[in-house]
């Protein structure tokens, strides 16, 4: 789904496993023929237009969502929260596919999707656009050999940065020892994050607005503890 101006850099490492597991039916097939391209982030109308305006209801400020996967969280923010702007991205098109039939059963105006690499589109925004940003249970690569994979770095958290506007939410969950390790090592020192935990129960407890994911569902039935980790923009 990578168009031509939308290619990730020559060192941003694949973070994500498929990008389909089968053949789409007719209808996921409508769906991806006729509604992604209304509601797909363009990066391109993004160099040409402001941010807000690309999104079919007004808009008071823009969230990032990035791997939504089965679409659960993105669709929940985006219907309890009608005058912010939610950004989806996920490059497996089973997740897109669903947040399509999400966002056409319930009338949704507020979302706009990115199916593909979220680091493009890091690159494409405006600084300092967003005033949330959600990586829910990023993929864990928990083999040694592949944890350069793990999409938080050190250069991610610099793009990121970049575009979260100072005093923005960034919330991180994982169910995984060693990404949560990976994650404090790359936004402690990172002079453009703070973060907010002062006890052991702040990253034990979910979000006060939290729905619950897939992912999430599946750590607690394989006995696995999520961390929920919030930082503040500096
Ligand atoms: C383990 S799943 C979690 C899905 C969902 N957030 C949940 O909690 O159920 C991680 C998701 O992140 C997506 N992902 C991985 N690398 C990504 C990237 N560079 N940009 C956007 N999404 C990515 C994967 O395709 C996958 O769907």
């Amino acid at each position: 789904m990578t168009g031509e101006t939308e290619k990730p850099f020559a060192n941003d490492l694949r973070s994500f496993g498929r990008k389909r597991s089968r053949k789409p039916s007719p209808r996921q097939r409508h769906l991806m023929e006729d509604a992604l391209p209304r509601l797909r982030l363009s990066l391109e109308a993004l160099r040409k237009q402001p941010l807000s305006e690309l999104f079919a209801s007004s808009i008071a400020e823009v969230w990032l969502e990035v791997g939504f996967g089965g679409a659960e969280h993105l669709i929940h923010q985006a219907s309890a929260n009608p005058t912010v702007g939610l950004i989806g991205c996920e490059p497996f098109e089973d997740g897109v596919i669903k947040a399509l039939t999400a966002i056409e059963q319930r009338g949704l105006r507020n979302v706009l999707l990115h199916p593909d690499d979220v680091r493009p589109l890091l690159r494409a925004l405006p600084s300092a656009c967003l005033s949330k940003a959600f990586i829910l249970f990023p993929d864990p690569w928990p083999k040694t050999r592949h944890a350069k994979r793990r999409l938080v770095s050190k250069p991610f958290l610099d793009s990121l940065a970049e575009v979260m506007e100072p005093g923005a939410e960034l919330r991180i969950a994982t169910d995984i020892d060693a990404y949560a390790r990976t994650v404090l090592e790359a936004a402690i020192p990172h002079p453009g994050f703070r973060w907010t935990a002062r006890q052991p129960g702040d990253w034990r407890t979910p979000w006060p607005d939290w729905p619950g994911t897939r992912y999430e569902a599946k750590a607690h039935r394989e006995g696995r503890r999520p961390m929920f980790l919030t930082f503040v923009r500096a």
